[in-house]
């Protein structure tokens, strides 16, 4: 349940990022983005919707009580003010404020990183791991998440939209300084091998089977779409 919250929760954020008022995109996933097809008031209502549903499901999902409040406590850090609200915030400031790497990153780890470290941590919650292995999940998946929006930088400037299934050079045209517009495109690549390195590296540190999260991780920074 709380795996699908996530995705309702990540889908809202999309759908709300590419209305006019936001990055003013016309595809996502490959199709016409959804105020494009269903009309601006729908799309907003949409994004809504699925935002709050998403709490409902997350606060229906038949698992301990105390486990399952807690996990909603971080379900809402997360997607609120101090997560991936906060960042998308930030990314408008910034589109008037160039801003340098430092607080690239403290952006995308708010934008991109928050809604990852939630659902890494939730699963630990819920599995009802110790502190230390929730910390560590959740430093892994800011890692990943880290690289995943500088691969999705690199991929707005050289990626091929038939692949990526939405539109490049959106950040150019919305002036948006990014990690490969402030560091270029190779320079971008070898921090998030750079991360992606790292973000392994923590995964070592649980005594499970994490090879198929390492594939992933890996998998992630070579993805073209
Ligand atoms: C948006 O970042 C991240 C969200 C919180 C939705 P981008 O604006 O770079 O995402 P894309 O490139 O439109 O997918
Ligand atoms: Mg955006
Ligand atoms: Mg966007
Ligand atoms: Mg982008």
């Amino acid at each position: 349940d709380f795996a699908v919250a996530l995705e309702m929760i990540h889908t809202y954020s999309l759908i709300h990022d590419d209305l006019p008022c936001m990055d003013n995109d016309d595809m996502r996933r490959g199709k016409p983005s959804c105020h494009k097809k269903f009309g601006e008031d729908t799309a907003l209502l949409a994004g809504d919707a699925l935002l709050t549903e998403s709490f409902k499901l997350a606060a229906n999902a038949d698992t301990e009580a105390s486990l399952k409040a807690k996990a909603i406590s971080v379900l809402a850090d997360r997607a609120g003010i101090d997560g991936m609200i906060g960042g998308q915030v930030m990314d408008l400031l910034f589109e008037l404020q160039k801003p340098d790497l430092e607080k690239l990153e403290d952006m995308y780890s708010k934008k991109t990183g928050a809604l990852l470290s939630a659902a890494a941590e939730i699963g630990c919650i819920l599995g009802g791991a110790t502190e230390d292995k929730i910390n560590l999940a959740s430093a892994f998946a800011l890692k990943v998440g880290l690289a995943f929006q500088i691969i999705d930088d690199i991929l707005d400037v050289i990626g091929d939209e038939k692949l990526l299934g939405k539109p490049i050079g959106s950040d150019a045209q919305n002036n948006k300084t990014t990690v490969a517009t402030l560091l270029g495109v190779t320079k971008a690549q070898e921090l998030s091998k750079t991360l992606t390195d790292e973000a392994i590296d923590i995964l070592d540190k649980f005594e499970g089977d994490t090879s198929a999260l390492k594939e992933l991780t890996k998998f992630l920074l070579n993805r073209k779409f």
